[in-house]
């Protein structure tokens, strides 16, 4: 089978699916009904090949081409197919898609694999809906307490455990999953590249070296919610100046520190042109190569803002702010020995280059969990991602699904 049009006529039917028409990015929220959507999508695709398909406690998706067990564990790929809010096509899916389409090239080949081959999709892998990136990782491998995750509530105040429930899941078995672990031996991961290193060294696939150290805090400022025309200067408590203030300090302590801190999301209540805010809720995201300059950052910030060390106390008084830690991910150094061997085998003539990421993946959270794992990275002709511009080449996919068949047919000799 030709990898060109399977990756291309494999996309093809996930194309609508969650896209906003007017902007063309992609709405793929968990367990929202673009996400079931894909859930059908990824069934049909393992049933079609004759995979046995099993969804886990925390609702992950493997579809296996053999049978694994604790004496024989798999060699799995895959990704998630959730996406940030207007969102790309690729983040995610290239790696879903391309997984299936390697099975199908390693099929065509003619291989017999020694040990089960296994297609993962994740669950929430980008924390767009309840705030906690790698939820079915992290719930599976035992870093995140079911506790914590089945309570953490959406832009409504729904919780996961609502979700869940709603599309016919039992929330109550969520939690670590050693038996479905256990499956697996090793974990490809392949990914569009979210920066330009493959278009520096000119190549359409890499291999990643490690995974920045990075989190997500949320900053509660507390005001007083008054009358926009009538309330003197003097007379207001406005939520919005100390949240103004983190903002412009945030910048000025990534750029001293090294290190990259955003602020993407930001919460006005009650949102009225005409009052002056009661409450301003915002999310910081920050990551750098040195974990102690990250957490130096978010201390800056915390005392540029006068609240405590963040930590998960309750909210704010009135006129106070609050920082709570809403995730973190220690570094990742991807195991040497097999990231090298996926450099010789899918690099070709020349090992493919070797690239750190400052994006969070599962694969990340497995390799934390004693997994060996490894990443491929696809060439990003802009790297541009977590916007409906991000791009991959057909023919760089191609090359990737290439590069990822022959890294399991390494693997599963
Ligand atoms: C997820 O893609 C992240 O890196 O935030
Ligand atoms: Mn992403
Ligand atoms: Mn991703
Ligand atoms: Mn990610």
């Amino acid at each position: 089978m030709d990898s060109f049009t399977t990756v291309g006529s494999m996309l093809e039917p996930l194309a609508h699916i969650g896209r906003d028409p007017k902007t063309g990015g992609y709405l793929r929220d968990s367990w929202s009904d673009a996400d079931l959507e894909l859930r059908e999508w990824f069934a049909g695709e393992a049933a079609r090949r004759g995979l046995d398909l099993r969804e886990d406690r925390n609702g992950n998706l493997w579809a296996w081409w053999g049978a694994p067990s604790p004496e024989r564990p798999g060699v799995v790929t895959g990704s998630h197919l959730d996406s940030v809010r207007q969102g790309g096509a690729y983040d995610g899916p290239l790696g879903v898609v391309s997984a299936f389409a390697a099975l199908d090239l390693l099929r065509g080949r003619a291989v017999t694999p020694s040990v089960p081959v296994g297609v993962v999709c994740f669950a929430d892998e980008e924390g767009a809906r309840f705030g906690v990136p790698c939820m079915g990782s992290r719930l599976l491998t035992g870093v995140l307490s079911p506790e914590r995750a089945l309570g953490l509530t959406d832009d409504d105040g729904g919780t996961l455990a609502e979700a869940m429930r709603r599309a016919g899941r039992r929330p109550e078995r969520a939690g670590r999953d050693d038996e479905t672990l256990a499956d697996v031996g090793t974990f490809v991961e392949l990914h569009v590249e979210q920066g330009r290193g493959l278009v520096t060294e000119g190549r359409p696939v890499g291999v990643a070296a490690a995974i920045w150290p990075h989190g997500r805090w949320r900053f509660d400022f507390r005001g007083r919610a008054d009358h926009a025309g009538t309330t003197g200067l003097a007379d207001r408590d406005d939520p919005m100046l100390p949240f103004a203030r983190m903002v412009l300090a945030a910048r000025e302590a990534a750029q001293r520190r090294g290190v990259v801190a955003t602020v993407g999301k930001v919460r006005v209540s009650p949102g009225n042109a005409n009052a002056i805010p009661g409450l301003v809720s915002a999310w910081l995201d920050a990551r750098g190569a040195d974990e102690s300059e990250v957490r130096g950052l978010v201390a800056d910030l915390a005392q540029a803002v006068g609240a405590d060390e963040p930590g998960a106390g309750p909210g704010p008084g009135p006129g106070g702010v609050d920082v709570r830690e809403e995730s973190w991910t220690p570094v990742v150094d991807f195991d040497v020995a097999l990231r090298d061997r996926l450099a010789r085998v899918a690099g070709g003539d020349t090992p493919a280059p070797i690239l750190p990421t400052g994006a969070g993946h599962d694969a990340g959270i497995l390799a934390a969990a004693g997994v060996p794992s490894a990443m491929l990275f696809v060439r990003n002709p802009t790297g541009v991602s977590h916007s409906p511009d991000e791009h991959a080449e057909r023919a760089d996919c191609e090359a990737g699904v290439v590069a990822l068949a022959d890294v399991l047919e390494d693997l599963c000799r």
